[in-house]
């Protein structure tokens, strides 16, 4: 499925989604506008107001990279149809609005002055535009005046505009890594108009992009294969594959449910869930793409701050666990995830056990381990349980571990979301 090198973005492990446009300001949700069913003409008043006095690229900047992201994908066009940057085929875009500056620009110059690697999320879909077929998405998908009155519309004319508008941003904005389409949605079931590859002209797309900025990344949202695919709001049960082999996965999460800003939504994970969401693709081969949703003034909601913070002390001492890692083929005890970088095995203890830990199939193979917020010494014994000669009682579960590593850990837990053990294993 692959056919640009992933060897960065699997990596990198961590990035920054942002979904900022003019749904910032009614405040309730990407979607309000298919959600209340509003008109075209009536959602672009929001466009008068549209006035981020606040945005400081370089200050979200510095709260992402701290947080241990390297890499970002924000919204040039969400749903909406509103343009973040000063697009040629519309008048609906920000430099028409209040801002009246191209910010786009500005978000890409200030992140990729801080080393981030950029990614474009662009919608396929777009209810201000006039030849995009009213569809069982679209905000006027209920109104049968407005459908009859719409019946002439043609994609063909859409996806012209689509694809002028792709140019436009693989073209002005220096090298873009990735392309982050959304969505299509052919053939779904009780769908009716549902869009696909032969209405966006996928293959066409893709192979522009790939022309104009050679090693892009494009996901998987084209209704074509991609270079690597996206589940949304959901963590995988074990590594993705496909024909048995493992392929390149991004998990996409947002803090509160919502990917603009919310405002009534108070519904925030807690700094512990968000790293252990980390932990856990990276335990199976992906990467999290975690969302903000910026508000209508250009500042992230002080909820959103405080858990990249808290998520940034966690990365500040352990890092190196995922960063550059992945799977291990070792099977995790209970309640924890492995991570693997060449010979270190890190041990993310989701709870904090009653004293042991019984590592299975790693007997002979450890040479040393340590806690890794403070490189304090984990001491070790390695002992044969099958027989359970160590106690008169039966302990079956141990006795299938078999010949196990047992970690000796403090009764008080350290103070990390998620306390790591790091094992050196022998060459
Ligand atoms: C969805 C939604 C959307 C969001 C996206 C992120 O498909 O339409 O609002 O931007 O997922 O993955």
């Amino acid at each position: 499925m692959t056919s640009s090198d992933t060897t960065w973005f699997t990596d990198a492990r961590f990035g920054l989604f942002v979904h900022w446009g003019l749904y910032a300001l009614p405040a309730r949700h990407e979607w309000m506008q298919k959600r209340e069913e509003i008109h075209p003409d009536d959602y672009a008043r929001y466009a008068d107001y549209f006035d981020p006095d606040r945005f400081d690229p370089v200050a979200w900047a510095e709260e992402a990279w701290n947080a241990g992201m390297r890499y970002t994908v924000i919204t040039t066009k969400h749903h909406e149809g509103f343009a973040l940057w000063d697009s040629t085929v519309t008048e609906f875009k920000a430099t028409n609005t209040p801002a009246g500056r191209d910010l786009l620009r500005e978000f890409v110059d200030a992140f990729r002055a801080r080393g981030f690697r950029i990614g474009l999320y662009h919608s396929l879909i777009d209810w201000h535009h006039p030849e995009f077929p009213v569809d069982c998405i679209h905000p006027m998908h209920a109104n049968e005046e407005f459908k009859a009155k719409e019946a002439g519309r043609d994609i063909t004319a859409y996806a012209d505009c689509l694809h002028a508008q792709v140019r436009e941003l693989l073209t002005g904005y220096g090298r873009i890594d990735i392309l982050w389409f959304d969505f299509s949605y052919a053939g779904r079931p009780n769908a009716w108009g549902g869009k696909g590859k032969d209405d966006w002209r996928s293959e066409e797309l893709l192979a522009m992009a790939r022309e104009l900025q050679p090693g892009i990344l494009v996901n998987d949202r084209l209704d074509v294969p991609g270079d690597f695919t996206t589940p949304e709001q959901f963590q995988p049960s074990g590594p993705l594959l496909q024909d048995g082999s493992p392929v390149v996965w991004e998990a996409c999460q947002t803090i509160n449910g919502s990917w603009g800003y919310d405002r009534d939504n108070r519904a925030f994970k807690s700094p512990e869930l968000l790293v252990r969401m980390l932990i856990d693709g990276v335990s199976k081969g992906g990467n999290l793409l975690l969302n903000v949703g910026p508000n209508g003034r250009g500042d992230l909601d002080p909820a959103s701050v405080e858990r990249l913070r808290a998520v940034a002390d966690w990365m500040a001492l352990h890092e190196r666990a995922v960063r550059g890692a992945g799977p291990s083929t070792h099977p995790a005890p209970a309640d924890c995830r492995y991570t693997q970088r060449g010979n270190r095995l890190y041990l993310h203890l989701f709870t904090w056990p009653l004293r042991h830990v019984h590592l299975a199939g790693l007997a002979g193979k450890v040479a040393y381990a340590q806690l890794l917020h403070d490189a304090s010494e984990v001491r070790f014994q390695e002992r044969d349980d099958s027989d359970s000669a160590h106690s008169n009682l039966e302990d079956p579960t141990l006795a299938a571990l078999g010949h196990t590593v047992t970690l000796t850990l403090p009764d008080h837990r350290p103070d990390a979301v998620v306390p790591v053990v790091e094992i050196f294993l022998r060459d």
